[in-house]
């Protein structure tokens, strides 16, 4: 496996140009969520190459039944948390409901506060927040879009389901990609969509670092709940997740498996995890 950031053994801390690179030299991109210093520690010592302090966590953490509840401080915490662990990946931190929709400027004094707790790129949902993107990425927050299933509007959205499977939402999805990524939206997640549409998003994007969960194979890296891929969390998982404990070895080596299949192209496998 040839990873790109390693120079004659040494690991190199992972930056938003190396992630670029990663993209243009073909190179899969393994982002986990991480809500604490010690899994943190793990994922990076395992490979992973984004780690991203998510509002799964109000699900995972704080066994909640939606991202709703998460507010800016509990974010801030997890991230100063992963932010001690983490030493190499590039770490992102979730902007909660409520914390970025009012005004441009609601977003800048939200996205300062999980940036001083460590975040080096704020995450936001929704086609909307085109000059708020806009106007975050001027002030030289660097942002990451999320588009498809936006959990935070999963209620407006009619409950979590595959997004933009008709050729109107389809074309409207590829539009608020174009409009965001022009914005400067460095990277977008792309959540439980056709896999057809996801690679179309990113071809349609090519600078764009488009990272998938239920999207395919098609785009430049692929995100998982930590939770989930360890087969912590109980119930009824969605078609996307694949437990990679489940195939034996400790936890460091499933991260690792889990690592390697990305960039491998061996996971997502869409015949099992597709839409
Ligand atoms: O909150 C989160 O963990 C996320 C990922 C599932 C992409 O948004």
């Amino acid at each position: 496996m040839n990873i790109a950031g390693v120079i004659q053994g040494e690991r190199k801390p992972v930056t938003l140009h190396r992630l670029r690179r990663m993209l243009a030299e073909g190179e899969k991109i393994a982002m986990l969520t991480a809500y604490d210093a010690s899994f943190a520690r793990l994922a990076d010592q395992a490979g992973v190459d984004c780690l991203l302090v998510g509002d799964s966590l109000g699900m995972v953490v704080q066994g909640r039944t939606s991202t709703v509840p998460v507010t800016l401080r509990e974010v801030a915490y997890h991230l100063r948390c992963v932010a001690a662990g983490n030493r190499h990946a590039w770490l992102l931190g979730d902007l909660p409901l409520g914390t970025y929709e009012a005004s441009p400027d609601q977003a800048l004094r939200s996205s300062a506060v999980l940036l001083q707790a460590g975040a080096q790129m704020v995450k936001l949902e929704g086609g909307w927040a085109v000059e708020t993107v806009r106007f975050l990425v001027e002030r030289g927050v660097p942002v990451c879009a999320h588009l498809g299933l936006t959990p935070q509007s999963a209620n407006a959205l009619g409950g979590y389901r595959v997004q933009g499977r008709d050729e109107a939402s389809a074309q409207v999805l590829e539009r608020q990609a174009r409009e965001l990524a022009v914005a400067g939206a460095a990277t977008l997640v792309l959540e439980l969509v056709p896999a057809a549409l996801a690679l179309r998003v990113q071809q349609q994007n090519p600078a764009l670092v488009v990272i998938g969960i239920g999207a395919g194979v098609g785009v430049a890296g692929q995100v998982l709940v930590l939770h989930d891929m360890l087969g912590v969390t109980q119930g009824k998982l969605p078609r996307f997740v694949r437990n990679f404990m489940a195939e034996g070895g400790g936890i460091e080596d499933a991260v690792r498996r889990y690592v390697a299949a990305v960039k491998n192209g061996r996971f997502p496998d869409e015949p099992v995890h597709g839409y």
